[in-house]
């Protein structure tokens, strides 16, 4: 588990774009996750430059989103099938047929989730996969005391889950509360996972993800688990981390030594 702490949003977001770039220019059908949410924005911001800078390709990219609410169609302005198109897939020239997400609707919802790992392994699975961190510590929608075997399947989004997130909801409309996401077996499966968090909320989540034991009730915690896990860190993020300082000095020797 590596842990840098980031002198800001936009050095996190350059770091995690210029790695997914760099992964791209060696593998051009490269297999990315990709997460929803505040955090992950200014990496696709970077994403669409380099598409329009042209440096960067994406025809033969495939993407798989952690998670989708149920109950919202997929032009409604909170889906995340909505907020992919906003904020990357618009911007860059990834197929259609090339995206996909945990399904939300039809007779057996189950078999059609089973059918989401079929399509993530059918393509050889995931080599980079984007997160952020809920500030309960949820990975994807994998709520506190979800199995850490769990694979893509239904969740009820806890109180706090949507709490964090009625800002996004008006007085009239009605906040889903149920989801599918990918199960966090399903994300340790990925050979590569680039965490970011971003401000003092999620300081709690980040100590107990990366310093606390493997417990189901810090989900992003099972990250610990993982060979090659890098968590993109603000200050306010690290700010509750006691081997902060550690890290630091990992990170400054990792420079010296032209490490990435
Ligand atoms: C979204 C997702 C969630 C978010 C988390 C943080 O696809 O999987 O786990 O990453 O809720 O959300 P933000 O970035 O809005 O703070």
């Amino acid at each position: 588990m590596r842990v840098i702490e980031c002198d800001s949003q936009d050095q996190a977001a350059d770091l995690a774009a210029r790695e997914i770039l760099q992964a791209l220019e060696r593998k051009p059908d490269l297999v990315l996750g990709l997460a929803t949410g505040s955090t992950p924005i200014g990496v696709y911001e970077r994403l669409a430059r380099a598409k329009r800078e042209g440096r960067a390709d994406f025809s033969r990219v495939r993407t798989f989103n952690l998670d989708e609410y149920v109950g919202l169609p997929a032009d409604h302005p909170q889906s995340y099938r909505t907020f992919m198109r906003t904020h990357l897939f618009d911007h860059v020239d990834i197929r259609p047929s090339n995206v996909h997400f945990p399904p939300v609707d039809g007779a057996d919802l189950a078999a059609a989730c089973a059918d989401y790992e079929r399509q993530i392994a059918d393509c050889g699975g995931i080599d980079i996969q984007i997160l952020g961190i809920g500030s309960n510590g949820h990975i994807g929608f994998n709520e506190p005391t979800s199995s850490l075997a769990s694979r893509t399947r239904l969740k009820t989004l806890t109180d706090k889950t949507l709490a964090d997130n009625a800002r996004f909801y008006g007085p009239g409309d009605e906040q889903p509360q149920l989801a599918t996401t990918m199960g966090i077996a399903t994300i340790l499966a990925a050979r590569r996972i680039l965490l970011q968090s971003f401000g003092q909320k999620k300081a709690h989540a980040v100590r107990a993800a990366v310093e606390g034991p493997v417990s189901s009730f810090c989900p992003a915690s099972a990250l610990q688990l993982h060979p090659d896990v890098t968590f993109l860190l603000d200050g306010d993020s690290a700010a509750l981390l006691t081997m902060r300082s550690y890290y630091r000095r990992v990170r400054e020797n990792e420079l010296r030594l032209g490490q990435r």
